[in-house]
């Protein structure tokens, strides 16, 4: 649900998931301040942020953004922030598969008990680090494909698609 707005003022909860040290909140930051901190702490509990963007039908999309925290001890703590949310965005590192299997765990888990209607997109994010890839685009793709979900990979650091993620989840939005 995009919460109590009209068609032109759209307001949508969003909440970031995926392993520790993916970059969640290094692309809150960068989408928010267009800001990158290579000496981001890990995030305890969740931390809130909001941005509004304007589409080009002159609708804006106000995203209350929940960054979670993906360290293990706070996995508990998740379906408090992706209950009610519109758009789940799962994060993995494409240089660390490890991470792309927690995304997996992320996907299934919000498949069973998120809003029936959320948006899900998948995010390979550090795509700076070509050189450092573990991850191959075709496997971020075809598990995306294979589950409804919008596949993007960013940078947190250099920006590249950034802006592009949060675009084309408000192109998705009911
Ligand atoms: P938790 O809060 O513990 O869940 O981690 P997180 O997913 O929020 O990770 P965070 O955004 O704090 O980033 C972790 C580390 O990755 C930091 O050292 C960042 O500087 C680095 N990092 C984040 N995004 C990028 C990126 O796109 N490229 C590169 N090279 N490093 C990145
Ligand atoms: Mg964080």
């Amino acid at each position: 649900e995009t919460g109590d707005s009209d068609a032109k003022n759209l307001r949508v909860k969003l909440v970031l998931l995926g392993d520790s040290g993916v970059g969640k909140s290094c692309i809150v930051l960068r989408f928010v301040r267009g800001q990158f901190d290579p000496t981001s702490k890990v995030t305890v509990g969740a931390s809130f942020l909001s941005q509004t963007i304007a589409l080009q039908d002159s609708t804006t999309v106000k995203f209350e953004i929940w960054d979670t925290a993906g360290q293990e001890r706070y996995a508990a703590l998740a379906p408090l922030y992706y209950r009610g949310a519109a758009v789940a965005v799962v994060v993995y590192d494409i240089t660390n598969p490890h991470s792309f299997h927690k995304a997996q765990y992320w996907v299934k888990e919000l498949q069973k008990h998120g809003s029936p209607d959320i948006v899900l997109a998948l995010v390979g994010n550090k795509a700076d680090l070509q050189d450092k890839r573990e991850v191959s685009v075709q496997d971020g793709t075809e598990y995306a494909e294979k589950n409804g979900m919008f596949f993007i990979e960013t940078s947190a650091k250099t920006a590249d698609n950034i802006n592009q993620l949060f675009e084309e989840i408000a192109k998705r939005l009911p």
